[in-house]
């Protein structure tokens, strides 16, 4: 038998490990076992098993700092200790009301022996669905400040994986993902024929962003990510083609470093999930378990919602941002000459008030309604927006009292395009203004290279900038979604007001750009949405021609899946992304909107395949309403969705708003029908849906009438 050079070398590594290694101890919980080991060079690493099979064979630890080029061995181990824990927590908002939080915890005490002996804890944590480790750098005498000029973290794959990924570009997550084996990985092509991101900064081919989605030969899913990504830098991956060795590669600032560290501290939280079942990747806790409990104490303000904008008419080119065309174009008087085709007009957003109010929307957002867009963008000039100064055609005032009288939450919507100073300066001023008018919830955005200038989006400055908005915010009682920030890391659960953002390629790629696949959406949920929830702005009922400007653009989706990803694609922050006079056409379809909740008691992934198809139900929150997305990517296929979640003897009406037996996302993508059947816990629904397509159901317990006058679904066998 010829050994190939990998399969040799991992045995060299097992072999190496087990015999010289001379400290090793072992935590598991189910089928999950990680072990640390400490090398006799004083070398800690870490190996994880699934089910007694290698999942990360051994894999190094450690840093390389300004004050100890090689923090990774000469260790000595000074005390390990073990604890239990079982608990479980209750959401403010999320996928489920109760999270359990059961793992078993190792922690081991370090310190070099080399001068001046520093010390380095190691935080392991064992869960039924993957581990988490972290690193404590603890209070000590010789060690206070220091950089972080590599974190040296590694994980040691088991072969050449199917892979989902995105480059690990510094600025961004907005690219379409590739699905390739480990050994492909080449980011290349892709960072320079996505052009239509605004920044890209992707200096390493060979890194690609977390959560990073993979599957091994023998199907088993895993995932790598992190938790609680506070005061430190976004970790990225760089990925050895031929060993299928991962190694974390932190966003550095202007000057390479890339963290500023201040002990005592903890590093962010490594994440690896496991199972065999995919299913399992969607529904782990994970992430949330390790970040700390809410902060704010009193949550009773926070809300989640659906909210329609401003803002679908401007991507599509029907309206515009900016009130004047050029910043310059003023009257003889010296007043902005408007360019008649400015979004945020006082009557034009009474019309979507009266839009959300019809139709069980509880916000609206509003873009454009602040000076300073005729020049916003593409110059990395510092000061662009006023916060506090709406345009002229724009009645704040007026806007506020009518919203009131409605019921509408007015969202405003804070772009920096990059300038986070700026914004820092204003910002107190910006949460005063939201406050006095009401606004109880804001959009940022950050468009645009960042000032700092030399700092990046996903680099350590921002992401404390990112929190320090987060946590302005809750002192002012305003829930946040933020644009093009770094990619969350379960912070939602710490800061629960912050309760999206967009960080990776949302649905308005469709209108400006070229769009995504129809398997995007079905890769998201096992990637970005592993870290917290997404604003992708569903909801897009006209499929081709919308953009005025470009006739045959075109969504890559039918109009039941753009249904069934207020239920696939989770968040509490839920757009109702298309204009209203497009809803009109399609009132049936839109009950299905006016119905879905955003807020959840539990949830049941019923089918899942990263690449392929998600079906989940959720059981709205409060309520015994359930409601069932199902999507594809461009494959038509039968989604089988057993209903045994549901009250046990009780009857329940289900209306399935499915892709027609002609739908087809390019040719056909409107094409639907609306059905409805008694069903129970013991009904199997088997569903069609379209190449690009998908369904939306929703199951409300039935009244006598119903259930005389409806049939009852034929389950299939
Ligand atoms: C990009 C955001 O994703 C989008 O939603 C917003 O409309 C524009 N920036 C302008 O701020
Ligand atoms: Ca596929």
């Amino acid at each position: 038998m010829k050994l190939n050079p990998v399969v040799l070398s991992i045995m060299m590594i097992c072999l190496f490990t087990s015999s010289s290694a001379q400290h090793s101890e072992a935590v598991a919980l189910g089928k999950i076992k990680l072990q640390y080991m400490l090398s006799k060079q004083g070398e800690p690493s870490y190996q994880v098993e699934y089910d007694n099979k290698p999942v990360i064979l051994p894999s190094g630890l450690g840093f390389k700092l300004n004050v100890d080029s090689i923090f990774y061995t000469g260790f000595e181990q000074l005390a390990t200790e073990k604890k239990s824990v079982d608990q479980t927590w209750q959401t403010v908002w999320g996928e489920t009301k109760d999270v359990r939080n059961h793992y078993e915890e190792l922690t081991v005490r370090l310190q070099s022996n080399h001068t001046p002996r520093f010390r380095l804890n190691l935080i392991f944590r064992v869960f039924e669905d993957g581990v988490g480790f972290r690193y404590e750098f603890p209070l000590q005498p010789k060690l206070k400040y220091f950089i972080v000029t590599d974190e040296l973290t590694r994980f040691n794959l088991t072969g050449n994986h199917k892979t989902f990924w995105i480059p690990g570009d510094f600025d961004t997550n907005e690219y379409l993902y590739t699905t390739s084996l480990i050994s492909q990985i080449d980011n290349r092509a892709l960072v320079a024929s996505s052009t239509d991101i605004a920044v890209r900064v992707a200096p390493d081919p060979y890194a690609v962003q977390t959560p990073l989605m993979m599957k091994t030969d023998k199907g088993l899913y895993l995932n790598i990510h992190e938790a609680a990504l506070v005061n430190y830098s976004a970790m990225q991956l760089h990925v050895d083609t031929k060993t299928f060795s991962l190694t974390s590669s932190l966003v550095p600032d202007a000057y390479g470093n890339k963290a500023y560290i201040h002990a005592p501290f903890k590093t962010p939280w490594r994440t690896i999930i496991i199972s065999d079942r995919a299913a399992d990747i969607l529904s782990s806790k994970i992430i949330l378990n390790l970040n700390e409990p809410s902060a704010i104490s009193n949550t009773s303000w926070i809300k989640p919602m659906k909210f329609a904008g401003v803002w679908w008419e401007m991507q599509t080119g029907k309206s515009t941002w900016n009130y004047s065309d050029f910043p310059d174009s003023t009257d003889a008087s010296g007043k902005p000459i408007p360019n008649g085709k400015h979004g945020a007009n006082t009557a034009n957003v009474k019309r979507y008030i009266d839009f959300a109010a019809a139709n069980n929307i509880q916000g609206v957002l509003v873009e454009g309604w602040n000076t300073g867009w005729e020049d916003w963008f593409g110059n990395w000039k510092e000061l662009v927006f006023n916060f506090t100064k709406p345009y002229a055609d724009f009645d704040v005032k007026e806007l506020t009292r009518y919203a009131a009288s409605k019921n509408v939450h007015l969202i405003m919507h804070n772009e920096t395009s990059g300038s986070a100073t700026d914004y820092e300066r204003q910002m107190d001023a910006a949460f005063s203004f939201m406050n006095q008018y009401g606004y109880t919830s804001v959009k940022t955005g950050y468009v645009g290279r960042i000032i700092p200038r030399g700092e990046h989006h996903d680099g350590q400055w921002m992401i404390d900038h990112y929190l320090r908005v987060a946590q302005k915010a809750a002192e002012h009682q305003v829930m946040l979604d933020s644009h093009e920030p770094v990619r969350p890391t379960g912070l939602q659960r710490t800061w629960p007001n912050w309760m999206a953002s967009e960080a990776a390629r949302g649905n308005e790629y469709n209108a400006f750009s070229t769009g995504s696949p129809p398997e995007h959406e079905t890769i998201l949920p096992f990637t970005r949405l592993i870290g917290g929830p997404m604003d992708y702005t569903p909801g897009i009922f006209k499929m081709k021609g919308y953009n005025a400007n470009v006739p045959d653009r075109q969504m890559h989706s039918t109009l039941c899946k753009q249904l069934a990803l207020y239920v696939t694609m989770y968040s509490p922050l839920q757009m109702v992304a298309d204009l209203p006079e497009n809803y009109e056409k399609h009132q049936d379809a839109f009950q299905f909107i006016k119905d879905v909740t955003t807020d959840w008691d539990d949830t049941r992934i019923l089918g899942a395949e990263p690449g392929d198809y998600i079906y989940i139900a959720r059981k709205e929150k409060g309520s015994p309403k359930w409601f069932i997305g199902a999507i594809t990517d461009e494959d038509k296929r039968a989604a089988d969705l057993p209903l045994s979640f549901l009250d046990k003897g009780n009857k329940y009406l289900a209306t399935i708003y499915r892709d027609a037996s002609n739908a087809d996302w390019k040719e056909n993508p409107e094409a639907y029908a609306i059905e409805q059947f008694i069903v129970d816990s013991n009904t199997k629904l088997r569903i069609q849906l379209a190449s690009g397509g998908g369904a939306a159901i929703s199951i409300f317990p039935a009244t006598e009438i119903q259930i005389k006058k409806i049939h009852s679904y034929k389950s299939f066998p």
